[in-house]
């Protein structure tokens, strides 16, 4: 019997009639006609999925999520213009971090479609934030143009595919916040303020957009009993991490600049999907 190899990393086997799309054969002269084993590569949403009802946290590559998402560098590139267009948020700054944020709220079918919902102050689950508890907080809004953004749409898109493999909801309350933390000598360059926390949802994400200047900046998730389940730094531009926000905490090492001239810059889209 033939085999027939895809290059790509990382592996699922399977028995298929004909090649897989995007499956590059090793050896055409491998190849048998019947029953003949491929090795694929293994679906971003599958390994999201196996982790989140494992370990409880995962981290896609850059490189698979663009794959997975048809991103070009162009499309790529006006997507993190967005961050240039962020307001101040003033609670923040009452803890002394300089950050850029928006709001937004989506109501996102089982199909991954979204809804942007009228918008309205933003408020956490009681108990999850130790900083604003219970209370209400006005953030700017999202802009048309982001709203309408390709990536956007193939990011809720993708979030749904992944939160649906551990709980299957017939829709999800979604918030998108796109972030811009800045570390400086009068900024604690802080993205979570309130410490190690919980956001009261079903799945937490981060997708880092961009990264400059700085260090530190370490994203970590535990379990409840406060065993650590990863450390890492989203360091490459296109890097989603995402958690089971039901039984994980999770934190972020603040950002110092590299060169103390100007300031370390971290840009990040955080989304959280609530089974409703
Ligand atoms: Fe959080």
């Amino acid at each position: 019997m033939g085999v027939t190899l895809c290059l790509t990393k990382p592996f699922a086997i399977g028995k298929f009639p004909s090649m897989p799309d995007g499956c590059a054969p090793w050896s055409a002269s491998e190849k048998s006609e019947e029953n003949t084993a491929w090795i694929i590569a293994a679906d971003p949403v599958d390994d999201a999925r196996i982790a989140l009802a494992s370990t409880g946290a995962h981290v896609i590559p850059p490189a698979v999520l663009r794959q997975r998402l048809q991103i070009d560098h162009a499309r790529w590139t006006r997507f993190a213009a967005h961050w240039e267009d962020l307001r101040p948020d003033r609670y923040a700054a009452q803890s002394g971090t300089r950050r850029m944020r928006r709001y937004g709220r989506f109501i996102l079918a089982r199909d991954g479609s979204g809804q942007l919902q009228p918008h309205a102050t933003f408020r956490q689950p009681t108990n999850t934030n130790r900083l604003f508890p219970d209370a209400g907080r006005d953030f700017a809004p999202l802009t048309d143009a982001f709203v309408t953004d390709p990536v956007l749409d193939a990011m809720l898109s993708l979030l749904s595919q992944i939160a649906v493999g551990i709980e299957d909801a017939p829709q999800w309350n979604v918030h998108v916040h796109p972030f811009r933390v800045l570390g400086s000598t009068d900024s604690r360059g802080d993205a979570t303020p309130e410490g190690r926390h919980q956001d009261g949802v079903t799945v937490v994400s981060t997708l880092l957009v961009a990264r400059r200047n700085a260090t530190g900046g370490a994203s970590s998730v535990f379990l409840a009993d406060g065993r650590e389940v990863l450390t890492t730094t989203l360091s490459e531009p296109g890097t989603l991490l995402v958690g089971d926000d039901r039984r994980t905490w999770h934190s972020v090492s603040p950002i110092r600049p590299v060169v103390m001239d100007a300031p370390a810059l971290r840009d990040v889209l955080v989304v959280t999907l609530t089974a409703c």
